[in-house]
């Protein structure tokens, strides 16, 4: 779908079709109010017959109303005027496509992004209307053999803004919000795509290929081989039980103004796989933990956002691709491991693997004198009990790095909820055989996986993301949700304008 935007009169547009928004109780806003006066009440006449109430989502497709020169008119309900949210705002946008498909127009004006959602502006607007649209449209047909049929007419959208003044800000919403929508649905086909075919090879390739794509963007893989020379022991046992070696890809995005400007680093963890190993997981739902790469898949998602964007930052995202296995090589419960930074951890449960593997990988970056670094994992089922599917959780020993990514997460609409860290929780971590044991118990284990982790970020500010809960969905609507690809982008793009 093509978008663009622009500031025209809603009587002058000739156009297949125009969309307009109703409030409850049959109030039209402004858009509606003119078409009104150009037809001479022919709206107001319609909702005085009952016909729409304007509750959110109701919809109404009008042809050749009168003196107005578009094709067709669709009406939208919007729900109360003091009540729009940008839930709200986004279902009724993707309602009027989800109509519009169905008609046989190419091309339709939308007015809805003059609407005014509390707290937002034009830019928003136009942002999240191109977010929800492409949300709406996203199916994952790669392995079906006859692909769903998709009637689709409508070719492009025309957002119109309701002032002149708007229209830079409304451009650069298109820019913004077409980046992030291709990075987070190129963050849910990876994630979608099987774990037969999604290994850790996989996730280099597509690493590899961002570098071919962009000039700003080089790529580089650590395997096995060099981890074992850095040892990565950590990362190496929880690879040990799977076929698949195990691969660290590093996406180098260069283009500060500064090229010595201090990275910003984003670790993504990358279980292409996660059985649990030998601490094997039940059966249910286990096909489920294809997507314990969801962490590596929002971060090459935001890293194609980032270069769309082309913002000038020095960025690194790094995606620990590993899959957990169980085998006769593989690690086992009581395993004592020496990591990367010199700390020992007892394995008490294979599969607490996501900290081992990202234990390492935070220490690797050390090398890349980050000024921060943000970690984003499926790491504990815990999370999803303590926050539901609709917050990620967030970990910081950073005050300020915590309130720049809850801030983030509050403007882009990719919520997320802090969680305390403290030496209180690292209690919980003792082991009576190593410096630390993998696991801590069944009380607040969103906090002490985040609290393991923080015993390898001692060299730079960090903060922690569990995107257990929010990175997928299950039941009838299984599929990923590319998050927090909008929340990471939007933390890359205020880095950009400071
Ligand atoms: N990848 C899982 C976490 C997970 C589970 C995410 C279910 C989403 C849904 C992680 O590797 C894991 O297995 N964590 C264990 C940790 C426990 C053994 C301390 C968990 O959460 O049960
Ligand atoms: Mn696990
Ligand atoms: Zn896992």
């Amino acid at each position: 779908m093509e978008f663009s935007v622009k500031n025209g009169s809603v009587e002058k547009q000739r156009t297949g079709c125009l969309v307009v928004g109703v409030y409850e109780p049959r109030r039209l806003s402004s858009a509606a109010e003119q078409l009104d006066k150009l037809s001479d009440g022919y709206l107001s006449n319609l909702l005085r017959k009952g016909d729409l109430e304007g509750k959110a989502g109701q919809t109404l497709l009008l042809h050749s109303v009168p003196n107005v020169p578009a094709d067709r008119i669709l009406l939208v309900g919007c729900g109360k005027e003091r009540e729009l949210t940008e839930r709200q705002y986004k279902q009724i946008t993707q309602k009027s496509i989800q109509v519009l498909n169905e008609t046989g127009t190419t091309e339709a004006v939308s007015f809805l992004t003059e609407l005014h959602v509390k707290g937002r502006s034009a830019y928003w607007n136009v942002r999240f209307a191109i977010e929800a649209i492409q949300e709406s449209q996203y199916s994952y047909n790669e392995f079906k053999s006859i692909k769903p049929e998709t009637k689709r007419e409508l070719r492009r959208v025309i957002f119109n803004v309701a002032h002149r003044k708007d229209l830079a800000e409304a451009e650069r919403a298109l820019k913004q919000g077409s980046a992030i929508a291709l990075g987070v649905s190129a963050a849910k086909n990876v994630a979608n795509c099987p774990p037969n075919v999604c290994n850790p090879a996989y996730l280099t390739k597509l690493a590899t290929a961002l570098a071919e794509q962009y000039e700003t963007i080089s790529t580089t893989i650590v395997d096995e081989k060099q981890m074992a020379e850095l040892g990565m022991n950590a990362y190496l046992a929880v690879s040990r039980g799977s076929e698949n070696p195990a691969y660290l890809s590093v996406i180098e995005y260069k283009n500060h103004p500064n090229p010595d400007a201090k990275p910003i680093v984003l670790v993504g963890k990358g279980l292409t796989f996660d059985s649990g190993g030998i601490s094997i997981k039940p059966a249910e739902a286990m096909d489920e933990m294809k997507y314990d790469m969801g962490g590596a898949a929002s971060v090459y998602g935001t890293m194609k956002a980032l270069a769309e964007m082309n913002l000038p930052l020095n960025v690194i995202g790094v995606l620990a691709g590993c899959e957990n296995m169980p085998d006769g090589n593989a690690y086992r419960p009581g395993d004592i491991l020496t990591t990367m930074n010199g700390l020992t951890v007892e394995v008490l449960n294979t599969d607490a693997e996501g900290r081992l593997v990202l234990c390492d990988t935070l220490t690797y970056v050390e090398r890349f004198e980050p000024e921060v670094v943000v970690d984003v994992a499926t790491l504990t089922g815990a999370c999803m009990i303590a926050l539901g599917s609709h917050n990620s959780g967030l970990m910081s020993t950073h005050n300020t790095v915590a309130h720049d990514l809850l801030n983030a997460a509050e403007q882009a609409d990719d919520k997320a909820w802090r969680l305390p860290l403290g030496e209180e929780y690292q209690e919980q971590l003792k082991s009576n055989f190593a410096d630390l044991a993998n696991i801590g118990g069944r009380l607040g284990g969103a906090i002490t996986a985040g609290q393991f982790l923080s015993n390898f970020t001692k060299k730079y500010p960090w903060a922690h993301l569990d995107i257990a809960g929010t990175a997928w969905k299950s039941g009838a609507a299984k599929g990923a949700t590319g998050r927090p690809v909008p929340l990471l982008s939007q933390y890359l793009i205020n880095k950009a304008s400071i």
